[in-house]
């Protein structure tokens, strides 16, 4: 094999001659958050602003940068945008017809991408390449590796910025197309507002988590604030899809030090990590965090293999059976199914597991209960009646898990908000389910 030096410079171009290779019709894929290659999808849209091109479609989830392709509709049948995960991003585009979902478990999608889906290039943004050649695929490995088996062409950002993950995937070298440098600073989430409800929130579940407990937190302002809440404890483990800041705080504490779990002991597992500059800082070059593919992280397999695995995850709004709502509100969209129910299930079939689903009892300045008879129409079930566990509001915790419809109802009546309670019991006694 060449020098990897003479290969690294031969391969070496800028975003813009990149994107210059683009032709009309391509489908682009790329993974999640960080791993994004900005420049290069910008450079990509600025083409399709011109009208240079036509029919160009970028696979995208949970993205960390603005595209022109989910702003802008009149980009629509020059390039569109196709999401694994209609995070704040794609929304706006998904719910204006001018941009596509595609549904499923997060662990599923690199299985997904290996049956149905066949890429004209896949692109990733990864640090610095080492001294064997080898580029870490940084803070993002969900379903990288899928990608890579189903490209016909692949593209790297090289972003000075990005850390490296040492226990994590690479790539070679030999197996990169073109590669162009850049050097911005990374994306961060901003912090969770912790307002009275969620501390509340937070306090129940920590309650309920004993020490040497392994942790998933999910996506919102309920999880970070369970995390907070947990400083107190003892031996806490990660095993968790997004490695968030309230995790680093975790570790630095001392509340997690991974020696209680029964996989990847002292080690933190996770398949992307996303959010500050703590968490790039603290996944650099760091042996205690494994960022692994989404199939392993999130196979309830696996996830239950650790004792007294918890998940805390939030919802939009649950009915009396426990269906869970967590991507839509009616037929609009607001998120994705993510790992949901990936770790509720891992969570229940866990010795000594546990599945929160928690919220705020109102949405909209306290006129609308997050708890209703039914389901808005339209709504998307993400966790089913028969995975949910435990739901969580300001005003209390419902066990459900094997419980009947009747026990279900009373008890999330006992933990919506008061306002809504009579409404919600007239409800119940006019299906008849308040025997
Ligand atoms: N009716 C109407 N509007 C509602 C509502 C309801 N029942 N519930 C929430 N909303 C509104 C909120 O007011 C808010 O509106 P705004 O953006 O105008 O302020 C918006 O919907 C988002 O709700 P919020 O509760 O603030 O969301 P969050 O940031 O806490 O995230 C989920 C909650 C459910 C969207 C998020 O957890 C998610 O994407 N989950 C799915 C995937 C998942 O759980 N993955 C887990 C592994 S990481």
């Amino acid at each position: 094999m060449k020098d990897i030096h003479a290969l690294y410079n031969e391969k070496l171009t800028s975003a813009a001659e990149l994107a210059s290779r683009v032709e009309s019709g391509w489908l682009i894929g790329m993974d999640n958050a960080i791993s994004q290659p900005k420049d290069f999808i910008n450079a990509v849209s600025d083409r399709a602003k011109k009208g240079e091109l036509s029919g160009v479609w970028v696979q995208t989830m949970l993205d960390s940068y603005p595209y022109a392709f989910y702003e802008d509709d009149s980009l629509n049948g020059k390039i569109n945008g196709i999401s694994w995960f209609s995070s704040a991003g794609s929304r706006k585009a998904v719910n204006g017809g001018y941009a596509d979902v595609v549904p499923g478990y997060y662990r599923d999608m690199p299985s997904h991408i290996r049956s149905s889906w066949d890429y004209d290039t896949v692109a990733i943004s990864v640090s610095p390449m080492d001294s064997h050649g080898y580029f870490s695929l940084s803070c993002t490995n969900s379903y990288a590796e899928a990608l890579l088996d189903k490209t016909k062409r692949v593209y790297l950002e090289i972003n000075r910025q990005l850390p490296r993950a040492v226990r994590g995937s690479q790539i070679h070298i030999s197996r990169v197309d073109a590669l162009y440098e850049t050097d911005y600073a990374l994306p961060v989430l901003p912090p969770a507002k912790l307002d009275e409800t969620s501390t509340i929130i937070g306090g129940y579940i920590a309650e309920m988590i004993p020490d040497g407990a392994c942790i998933q937190l999910g996506i919102g302002a309920i999880p970070d604030a369970v995390g907070a809440a947990l400083k107190s404890k003892h031996d806490l483990g990660i095993h968790t899809e997004m490695f968030t800041d309230s995790m680093v705080e975790l570790i630095n504490c001392g509340a997690v030090n991974n020696s209680k779990k029964q996989t990847h002991r002292y080690r933190s597992v996770t398949t992307f990590a996303f959010g500050s500059q703590r968490i790039y800082d603290y996944v650099d070059d760091n042996p205690a965090i494994e960022i692994l593919p989404v199939d392993y992280v999130n196979d309830p397999a696996v996830i239950c293999l650790n004792d007294n695995m918890i998940s805390i995850n939030a919802a939009l709004e649950v009915d009396f059976w426990g269906q869970v709502c967590a991507e839509s509100i009616g037929t609009k969209h607001v998120s994705g199914s993510g790992g949901q129910v990936d770790y509720v299930r891992g969570a229940c079939q866990s010795k000594g597991g546990k599945s929160f689903i928690a919220f705020p009892s109102t949405a909209k300045g306290g006129t609308i209960s997050k708890i209703k008879p039914i389901l808005t129409p339209g709504a998307i079930v993400t966790t089913s009646k028969n995975d949910v566990d435990y739901v969580v509001t300001e005003f209390g915790v419902a066990h459900l898990r094997g419980q009947s419809l009747a026990s279900r109802t009373k008890q999330l009546i006992a933990i919506a908000h008061p306002d809504f309670r009579d409404e919600l019991t007239f409800e119940a006694r006019k299906r008849g389910i308040m025997i």
